[in-house]
């Protein structure tokens, strides 16, 4: 493929909480991208590094993360193979806790993930940002490189302040270049009644900007045990639920992300 023509897509699993699946999600729809022919990037941004464990990856990057946000920084050569075809990791660094600092040394911070992404869309249809739980001066600058935040929420404790959380997020303008990110929101680790289930639904619903993705991850054992295997879930469970249903997941997300067009 002509390398200015690719149409790449930055997707980041994005949520205030630690906890809620956005590590599961980011390492699971990854897989899928990769397995279906898709050259695809995972970089853990999260300096616990939980999706550079689970692919096998020694969670060290030369210079650490000021070092990838240097101008004319050579990002490319700290990214790592996985056992995966097609899937590439740019490892979590310990050193990442500080990048907000780093991030702030630059006149424009809020810009500066997108132009240390710019060259790798060369190489990637997807590229996946696994962030860390908080919000800061990353997140703004995960929002303005992003096309789309996934956002996993976990029905039985969408406490109302979790709900103003994503209503404040959705309506900062703030995520993304004059808010073209789109916000994709999915049930995680989903066990609740169905009658819960559809009134957290339609709350989330009323929410400007936000979508929220008919595809929920359901509570299953085969998520707990990626720790144990290190390995994504389709990978060790196929048939089980967490594997179909993030395989429904990725066909949803994929869906949206294209008609909607490319960032850059
Ligand atoms: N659908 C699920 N079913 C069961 N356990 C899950 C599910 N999703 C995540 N977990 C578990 O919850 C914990 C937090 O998940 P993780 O994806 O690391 O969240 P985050 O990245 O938001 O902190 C992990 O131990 C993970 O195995
Ligand atoms: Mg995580």
């Amino acid at each position: 493929m002509s390398k200015a023509k690719r149409d790449t897509r930055v997707i980041a699993t994005y949520n205030i909480k630690g906890g809620v699946g956005k590590t599961s999600a980011a390492v699971n729809l990854a897989y899928l991208a990769a397995k279906a022919g898709h050259p695809t990037l995972l970089w853990d941004l999260d300096p616990q590094a939980a999706s550079t464990f689970l692919f096998r990856v020694r969670p060290k990057v030369e210079g650490g993360g000021r070092g990838l946000l240097r101008k004319r920084s050579r990002t490319a050569q700290h990214i790592k193979a996985t056992d995966h075809e097609n899937l590439e990791l740019l490892p979590a660094d310990f050193s990442y806790r500080h990048l907000d600092l780093a991030l702030d040394q630059f006149k424009k911070p809020a810009g500066r993930l997108r132009k240390v992404l710019a060259p790798l869309r060369a190489d990637y249809d997807y590229i996946f940002l696994d962030c860390p739980p908080s919000i800061s001066l990353v997140s703004e600058a995960v929002f303005e490189a992003s096309d789309a935040l996934l956002v996993p929420v976990i029905p039985a404790t969408l406490s109302s302040r979790a709900y103003e959380q994503l209503e404040e997020l959705s309506r900062s303008g703030k995520v993304g270049r004059r808010g073209r990110t789109s916000i994709l929101a999915f049930f995680s680790m989903a066990n609740v009644s169905k009658q819960l289930h559809l009134q957290v639904m339609e709350r989330l619903r009323k929410i400007d900007q936000l979508t929220v993705l008919g595809a929920a991850i359901p509570t299953a054992d085969e998520v707990e045990m990626m720790g144990e295997e290190r390995n994504p879930v389709p990978v060790f469970a196929p048939d089980g639920t967490a594997a179909v249903a993030y395989a429904a997941l990725w066909a949803e997300i994929e869906q949206r992300l294209h008609s909607a067009p490319a960032g850059s």
